[in-house]
């Protein structure tokens, strides 16, 4: 990675402000999966051993510029002293005389968590006066929020032009891998894309069409392939807007795209359904595809076979409903046991499949961005990372 990170900065005594993106899910105030808090600690506890003081700066959901109680970091500042195993500060609030007060007081060692950046409006305006607030209350900008990098707001990219400006190792982490898929990727190169649309993925095949030995595409967006390829899809989502698009992509693809060649459907979305597996092209109506079929499985297995990189991004079919969700495990199963492949997986519904599958240890990385691993794929510029020094 050519961009500046902790290790190439004296952090000794400094009060050092990090972004990281600390944005979990939350079931009435409780976090039901910590894996971005978890991934912070290395970054953490780096900067603590510098004997440096940390404030820790994130958003948390989508409150629309107003103090929402239910999205305070209160319960992520309190995970994050379990997982750490010291006390972390809470803030009432992420700018402000008590804020500036408690970052003053703040001694190397100590952590003091700041409270949700998108309780005030100027944060997703990226203002500059705010940013300037925020970063007045530390001497060294640290990005490690690489979920938010393909957000342009005040506390990621606003902050940074008024400080010096690193990365933190999970940034690191996260370049590095997703540059493997982008940048020289060993091969065979493999891209397994799912989800429900096309129109979501259509930037990620552009890019990825010409770098890839093999494009596998499941999941609802093969539908839209399907009705380009004039099939019998039935009830099965399609996205009418795409066709043309999925006409076209398939036509430069040429053979490298590799469709589903059975499905099962089902006759109502539901986990009690009724269901069958079919060859594709033959749903009746009233019936829809829901997951990829055994069939399908194999020929990707087969695909897949001596891979050196796989990228994999969106499932494989509605893996939230237990009847649908083999194809996606299935496939999980096929990466984990892949011997000689680097394997990255794209954040959101990938790596709750990855986890859900019980292989997210299997993978090589498995990424907490999923708007901006997505984006990265993409080969977009990422504001968050656009902004951090250059080696
Ligand atoms: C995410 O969860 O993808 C990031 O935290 C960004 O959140 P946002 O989509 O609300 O900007």
């Amino acid at each position: 990675m050519n961009k500046k990170t902790i290790r190439d900065i004296d952090l000794q005594g400094k009060r050092v402000l990090m972004r990281a993106d600390l944005n979990v899910p939350l079931k009435e105030g409780v976090i039901t999966d910590d894996t971005r808090i978890r991934a912070e600690l290395p970054t953490i506890r780096y900067i603590l051993d510098q004997g440096a003081a940390l404030i820790v700066l994130s958003h948390l959901g989508r409150p629309k510029g107003k103090v929402k109680p239910e999205l305070s970091l209160k319960p992520v500042a309190e995970r994050l002293a379990e997982l750490l195993g010291q006390p972390v500060k809470m803030a009432p609030d992420c700018v402000g005389a008590e804020v500036e007060a408690m970052a003053q007081a703040l001694k190397p060692g100590e952590v003091l968590m700041l409270e949700n950046t998108r309780f005030h409006p100027e944060e997703k305006k990226n203002d500059p006066e705010f940013a300037r607030q925020l970063a007045s209350l530390g001497e060294i900008f640290v990005n490690d929020a690489f979920g938010t990098a393909h957000r342009a707001h005040a506390s990621n990219v606003g902050v940074a032009h008024y400080l010096p400006t690193v990365a933190g190792f999970l940034m690191e982490k996260e370049i590095d891998f997703l540059s493997r898929a982008t940048e020289n990727p060993e091969r065979p190169y493999i891209v397994i894309l799912g989800g429900a649309k096309i129109s979501d993925k259509i930037g990620v095949i552009r890019n990825l069409m010409g770098k890839a030995d093999k494009l596998l595409i499941g999941g609802g967006m093969a539908n839209t392939f399907f009705a380009a390829q004039g099939l019998e899809m039935g009830d099965s989502l399609v996205e009418e807007s795409a066709v043309e698009t999925a006409r076209e992509l398939l036509e430069a693809a040429g053979d490298k795209l590799i469709l589903p060649v059975d499905a099962v459907i089902a006759d109502a979305f539901s986990e009690e359904a009724q269901r069958r597996v079919i060859p594709v092209g033959t749903v009746p109506p009233g019936w829809r595809i829901l997951d990829i079929g055994p069939k399908t499985v194999e020929r990707f297995a087969a695909a897949l076979r001596g891979a050196r990189t796989v990228v994999w991004n969106g499932p494989m079919g509605v893996f939230e409903l237990e009847p649908f969700a083999q194809g996606t495990f299935a496939v999980a199963r096929i990466l984990a046991e892949l011997p000689d492949a680097i394997t990255i997986i794209g954040g959101g519904d990938s790596a709750s499949a990855v986890k859900k599958a019980g292989v997210a240890d299997k993978m090589s990385h498995v990424s907490t961005g999923g708007g901006a691993s997505l984006a990265f794929l993409e080969g977009k510029v990422l504001p968050g990372i656009a902004v951090i020094e250059d080696k």
